[in-house]
């Protein structure tokens, strides 16, 4: 019997694979462990089960070496926890990749239409008393169908929105590090920034795309263009898009994540014409589920002394 680290409550069922295994949290009011806690856990544990939420650094690496088998965080993003030192230890991490790709796409595809359709704003005001009724010249947004959508980053989720985009009639490009070979692909990312009604992003979050989408390459984008993020908060310098959105420079952003979960900047808050989301891209029961599932399986799987599917490390 192994002992495993599960920093947060995970949902019904999501535990199963670990039957048999001495479990070892979450805290009881479901807080995330502080970086010293998860320090002092690990070093007792042969594997943790963590959520983006968890800081997996150097440090907590280095204080589970020796004990430590495995990480596996509960989602297809892993920038939350430092790859390489795990693999300088030796430890493999695990994420839930292709589990997720259409519940996320479902949550893109409808801020791409909430945001082009000003639908946080007109609910605001419904709710809020101040709909005078009907007029001809409230709530103008843009119109998505027939519109030109330019996907950054052309993995699963990416095509998971393109084919709900070829529904809506949407002219779709995409931008990737490498050429896809395929149909729509723009190897500028700053002509793609510049062309296309809606930018929807989807790559990972890290060094390598740490405000890819800068007040510069915002400042490309069209006046009337839409700017949506479901990937993760770093990859926008919110600063930038903020002041962009209050210039009138950018028409209306659709964003699931924030460069400091959970903080929101006030500019943020205050920005017009923008829907923002509290990071639930991947949140329906039955894809939250198979995350969890697909996680816990992988540490019951290195625990036999096996090799799981969805290991990230080199
Ligand atoms: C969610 O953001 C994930 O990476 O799964």
């Amino acid at each position: 019997m192994a002992r495993v680290l599960v920093t947060r409550r995970l949902p019904d069922g999501g535990l199963d694979p670990l039957a048999g295994h001495e479990l070892v949290g979450p805290k009881p009011d479901d807080t995330p462990y502080s970086h010293d806690e998860l320090c002092a856990h690990v070093r007792s544990c042969d594997a943790v089960v963590c959520l983006l939420t968890d800081r997996i650094d150097a440090a907590v690496i280095e204080a589970g070496a020796g004990t430590l088998r495995v990480i596996a965080n509960v989602a297809v993003g892993y920038d939350n926890v430092d790859v390489a030192a795990a693999h300088a230890h030796g430890i493999p991490v695990c994420n839930t990749p292709g589990v997720l790709d259409e519940t996320t796409a479902d949550l893109a595809f409808a801020l791409i239409l909430a945001a082009s359709r000003l639908l946080s704003e007109a609910e605001r005001d419904l709710r809020g008393g101040r709909w005078p009724g009907w007029g001809i010249t409230q709530y103008l947004g843009r119109d998505v169908h027939e519109a030109t959508l330019g996907l950054v980053g052309f993995g699963r989720i990416a095509r998971a929105v393109a084919r709900r985009a070829a529904g809506f009639g949407m002219h779709v490009l995409h931008h990737a590090r490498h050429d896809t070979n395929e149909d729509g692909y723009v190897a500028d990312l700053d002509e793609l920034a510049g062309t296309v009604d809606v930018v929807s992003l989807h790559v990972p979050g890290g060094a390598g795309t740490h405000h890819l989408f800068d007040a510069r390459r915002l400042a490309l984008m069209k006046p009337t263009a839409v700017l949506v993020n479901t990937a993760r908060g770093t990859v926008v310098d919110e600063t930038a898009l903020a002041a962009a959105l209050h210039g009138d420079r950018l028409f209306a952003a659709g964003l699931d994540v924030y460069e400091r979960e959970p903080e929101i900047s006030p500019e943020l808050f205050a920005a017009p014409r923008t829907v923002l989301l509290p990071h639930i891209g991947s949140a329906s029961q039955a894809t939250r589920t198979r995350m969890a599932t697909m996680a816990t399986s992988a540490v019951a799987t290195v625990l036999e002394g096996g090799t799981p599917p969805n290991i990230v490390t080199p």
